[in-house]
């Protein structure tokens, strides 16, 4: 398939890299780029050789919201039946290997929420966060009043959603919406040096991990605890618990098989 509006490559034939490319519009999220970038995000994750998938955009923009000139005559029915959001932006939630945001420059609206539905967030120097959408008399709508909260606390969501502020990569940093800063011409470096980690390991254990992770945030503390049990437990049946553990005991590196 070819895309338009992102790019995509692969580094060591192991870590997937997707690039949002709309120059022109700071990365602005319209049907067609999510709808590339949802096809793409699901090749990847059934590709057998991709251990993980890293989600950039350009050093001035990872992406500038939801596409404003698309949406500015929308009516509440062409919202409402056309299923405004959740049509094509959930595809993400689906993914079942780990998803890095890359995140320089703006990551507004839409594009905040996009890099928090990743499993988590490396940010160049440069990257500024926000929810501004009040500024245009809506409120966020791809998880933006829930994922951010949760990312940050009540008292900071309330601000970026109120006012409209945002948010340096410093601040996002001591908040505990990104992973870690660095200086915007090592974000990349960055960032495939941890995705290249991941995919060294084993890659039942990195899913579980995601997945047990992600329950953390869906239900009881209890519900998960269990979950995250069973999911240990399951474990103990794959080669590269037994690789993992012998590797250690005889001070040898891993060598894990995937299954
Ligand atoms: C469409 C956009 C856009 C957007 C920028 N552009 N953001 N087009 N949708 N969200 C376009 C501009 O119109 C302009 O096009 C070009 O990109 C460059 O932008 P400038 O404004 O000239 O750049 P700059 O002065 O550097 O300002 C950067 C900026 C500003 C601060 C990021 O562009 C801005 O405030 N953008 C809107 C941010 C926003 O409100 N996002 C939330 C959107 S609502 P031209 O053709 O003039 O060169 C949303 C709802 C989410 O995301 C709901 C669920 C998904």
């Amino acid at each position: 398939m070819t895309y338009e509006c992102i790019t995509t490559r692969t580094e060591g034939d192991k870590v997937a890299i997707i690039t949002l490319n709309r120059p022109k519009a700071l990365n602005a999220l319209n049907d067609q780029l999510m709808d590339e970038l949802g096809a793409a995000l699901k090749g990847f994750d059934a590709d057998p050789a991709i251990g993980c998938i890293v989600l950039t955009g350009s050093e001035k923009a990872f992406a500038a919201g939801a596409d404003i000139t698309a949406m500015a005559k929308f009516t509440f029915a062409d919202a409402y039946k056309g299923d405004f959001i959740t049509r094509n932006w959930e595809t993400i939630r689906n993914i079942r290997k780990p998803v890095i945001a890359a995140v320089s420059g703006f990551a507004l609206g839409g594009g905040c929420e996009l890099a928090m539905m990743c499993d988590f967030i490396i940010a160049a120097d440069n990257a500024k966060f926000g929810q501004p959408e009040i500024k245009l008399g809506i409120i966020p709508g791809a998880g933006g009043t829930q994922r951010l909260p949760r990312a940050v606390g009540k008292s900071k969501a309330m601000d970026m959603a109120l006012t409209g502020r945002m948010m340096d990569a410093t601040e996002a940093e001591r908040a505990g919406l990104v992973s870690r800063v660095v200086p915007l011409d090592k974000l990349q470096e960055e960032t495939l040096g941890a995705a290249l980690q991941i995919c060294a390991f084993s890659q039942v254990a990195v899913m579980a991990a995601k997945e047990s992770v992600n329950r953390a945030f869906e239900g009881t503390l209890a519900d998960g605890i269990v979950f995250e049990r069973r999911l240990f437990h399951a474990l103990f049946a794959t080669a590269d618990q037994k690789e993992g553990m012998d590797a250690f005991v005889n001070k040898r590196p891993a060598e894990f098989q995937h299954r």
